[in-house]
């Protein structure tokens, strides 16, 4: 993939990073959460808490590109520490910076694009996950501010975060999509309570957890955007996040490939290593240009936003290709590695279990196919 020099080196900083501070405590984030809370502090004084926003507000004013070279190099060490910064800097911070009022920009962009503050995205609800504007969860106005009641679950740094971005009904006439507006919430506002929730299959180094509004007052100055037009706003924020994610699952799937190389050159069976025989080399082969081509449309759909172009089919793409390729990668890192590859001993069983995540987080494979379709019809 041709890439400029500024990118080549932010890719290398990246790099750098992932393989000296995040590889060697990937697998002991699954189980201590406080590591996820250090690797974030020197995130932020890398600077990429805040790398594709403008220097006005404390980022880096780099392009999608180069935002996600960095998310791609993490995802290679840890999936759960690539997973918390995207939606921190896309579904988190891209709805305040894309819809937000110039009052509510220099309140919540500076502290979140500094990395000093975290941000999550409040979206799917017990009954509402592909069909996302179904959402129960109320605002009801009420002397000059709404009222919020209702609850959003999976929500990825859901105790770590301080600023929420959410949707809530305000108009009960319209049980789809258009009654739903978008609010700005901050951790500790009276009635708003994160709760634990199930434990997960994979990225078990980030966090998520349920939240709970029960009668929380929200003044008017948290509406972020017209209202009625939340879920615009969170479909909007979704298609740069879900290039994220394709970088996500690419990071998955190069870290996968990387691995069964390595492995297979050493590992020895019948007198010889299992990279001599034509049943490793040929997976090797489908990883290596399932790779290529997703990279291709990852960075594709990544210049596409950066010149101003609609994008969103394009993200869909990216994020159905790369997602299933980390997880058919996977599947085949773990077979090379035999049963070694399916004990805690090597991390491919973590990609395993990481590279299903992409398959669902930010739309399914369904929904990405659903949103192709739609495009092409
Ligand atoms: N950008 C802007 N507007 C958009 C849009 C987009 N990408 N997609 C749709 N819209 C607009 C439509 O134009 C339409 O506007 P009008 O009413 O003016 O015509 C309106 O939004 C409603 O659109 P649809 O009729 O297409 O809506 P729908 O109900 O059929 O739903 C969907 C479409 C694609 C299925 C959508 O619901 C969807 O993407 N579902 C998946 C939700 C999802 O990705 N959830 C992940 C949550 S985040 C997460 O994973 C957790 C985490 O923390 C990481």
């Amino acid at each position: 993939m041709l890439l400029t020099d500024d990118q080549k080196s932010i890719q290398q900083l990246a790099r750098d990073f992932a393989v000296s501070e995040v590889q060697p405590v990937a697998k002991a984030l699954e189980q201590d959460h406080s590591i996820l809370c250090q690797l974030w502090k020197k995130m932020a004084d890398l600077g990429f808490t805040g790398i594709q926003f403008p220097e006005a507000y404390g980022g880096l004013d780099s392009d999608s590109v180069s935002y996600l070279l960095v998310i791609e190099e993490l995802a290679k060490a840890s999936a759960s520490v690539a997973v918390t910064l995207s939606v921190h800097t896309t579904v988190g911070i891209l709805p305040i910076f894309n819809f937000g009022n110039e009052a509510q920009k220099q309140k919540y962009l500076p502290p979140l694009i500094s990395g000093e503050k975290i941000a999550a995205f409040g979206l799917t609800e017990p009954n509402a996950g592909s069909d996302a504007g179904s959402g129960l969860t109320k605002a009801e106005p009420a002397n000059g501010h709404y009222v919020l009641n209702g609850s959003k679950i999976f929500i990825t740094n859901a105790h770590i975060a301080d600023i929420f971005v959410t949707t809530a009904r305000t108009n009960k006439e319209k049980a789809d999509a258009k009654g739903l507006s978008a609010f700005i919430l901050e951790k500790g506002m009276p009635g708003f309570k994160v709760e634990e929730a199930d434990e997960k299959l994979g990225i078990q180094g980030s966090d998520w957890g349920t939240l709970v509004f029960e009668d929380v007052q929200v003044a008017k100055e948290h509406l972020l955007g017209d209202p009625e037009q939340g879920f615009k706003i969170f479909m909007n924020s979704l298609d740069a996040g879900r290039i994220s994610i394709g970088a996500m699952a690419l990071g998955i799937a190069e870290a996968c490939l990387a691995d069964s190389l390595k492995y297979a050159k050493e590992r020895k069976q019948f007198g010889q290593p299992i990279a001599n025989f034509q049943a490793i080399q040929f997976k090797l082969a489908d990883m290596a240009v399932e790779i290529e081509a997703a990279r291709h449309l990852v960075y594709h759909a990544a210049r596409l936003k950066d010149a101003g172009r609609l994008f969103s089919k394009e993200a869909s793409m990216a994020k159905l290709w790369a997602s299933e390729t980390a997880m058919r990668a996977a599947n085949q890192a773990v077979q090379i590695f035999g049963g070694y590859g399916y004990t805690k001993d090597f991390p491919v069983e973590r990609y395993f279990r990481d590279a299903k995540s992409t398959e669902l987080v930010e739309g399914t494979s369904q929904i990405q196919r659903l949103v192709i379709a739609r495009h092409l019809l």
